[in-house]
């Protein structure tokens, strides 16, 4: 029997979802349609619900449905629960719904399998305190740094962050002015780069071994990567192996085989480098 899988947001059309599942289907020889769904903004518990109730046995979640569908499941991972959203949520033998964030972990997948950027000891610097940094700091603290340092233009989300993470490692909070020694990895976890802005921070984070990575992808590098590059950083990888990372880790959660997710990421960077 084919199982039904799906992405619900509002807008949907974008997503880049039904495209990257679909491959890893293919590959793994597994029967399964993955599909979009566009989800009235008030009518989600209602889909989910309806859903599952068919042939649905797994769905990812996408904005602005990723706070709602942590209230909604049954049951969290520790990381949904720290990242306090949801962004995969997969139906159980007893009929109950797990709901897990894998996000921060598709992150930690690109940097380490992709990128074979180890973590590990490292002094790690993540800018941004909104829900995209939220959902990665359980899986970046679990991956043994040094230290993370949280800066973000409103130093009080950095704060709260750094108090509400740091029963799992060292986390701490900065002002963008108190940066000042280069970080071994560095995060742009905003919303700037959609806008083409760069958080202002000085290029004295940036030594030569530095690997920056902006959460946000495009065609062309973001402004924050080229502004990285330009002052000498080692590495500039933009989020498009998050993305697919994030995919790769719901896809074994829902079926227990790991997808090859580098094969599909050069895929979709060919496609998008075509549009
Ligand atoms: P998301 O779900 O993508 O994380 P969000 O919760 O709205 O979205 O958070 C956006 C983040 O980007 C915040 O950290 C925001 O900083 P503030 O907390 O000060 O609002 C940050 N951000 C957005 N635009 C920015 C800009 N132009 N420069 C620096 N930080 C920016």
């Amino acid at each position: 029997m084919t199982d039904l899988y799906a992405v619900m947001g509002n807008p949907i059309h974008h997503s880049k979802s039904p495209q990257i599942h679909t491959q890893f289907a293919e590959q793994s020889k597994q029967d399964l349609v993955y599909s979009a769904m566009l989800v009235p903004v008030d009518g989600f518990k209602n889909a989910v619900t309806n859903f599952f109730k068919g042939k649905g046995q797994g769905l990812n979640i996408t904005v602005p449905f990723k706070e709602e569908a942590f209230k909604l499941a049954d049951q969290l991972t520790e990381r949904a629960q720290t990242a306090q959203a949801v962004n995969t949520l997969m139906l159980q033998e007893d009929g109950s719904i797990l709901g897990d964030n894998t996000d921060g972990a598709g992150l930690v997948g690109d940097l380490t399998l992709n990128n074979q950027v180890n973590l590990k000891g490292k002094r790690i610097l993540v800018i941004g305190a909104g829900g995209a940094v939220r959902g990665i700091l359980h899986p970046f603290l679990k991956q043994g740094p040094e230290s993370i340092t949280i800066a973000n233009r409103t130093f009080e989300k950095a704060q709260v962050l750094a108090e509400n993470f740091n029963e799992f490692g060292p986390i701490e909070a900065a002002e963008f002015d108190q940066l000042n020694t280069p970080f071994d990895v560095i995060i742009n976890g905003t919303s700037a780069s959609l806008s083409g802005d760069i958080p202002p921070i000085s290029t004295d984070v940036i030594g030569a071994d530095t690997v920056v990575y902006d959460m946000m992808y495009a065609k062309q590098p973001t402004n924050f990567l080229v502004w990285a590059q330009l002052n000498g950083a080692k590495k500039a990888i933009d989020g498009l192996g998050m993305l697919v990372g994030q995919a790769a880790v719901s896809f074994e959660l829902w079926r227990g085989q790991r997808p090859d997710s580098g094969i599909v990421l050069d895929a979709m960077r060919k496609q998008l480098q075509a549009l």
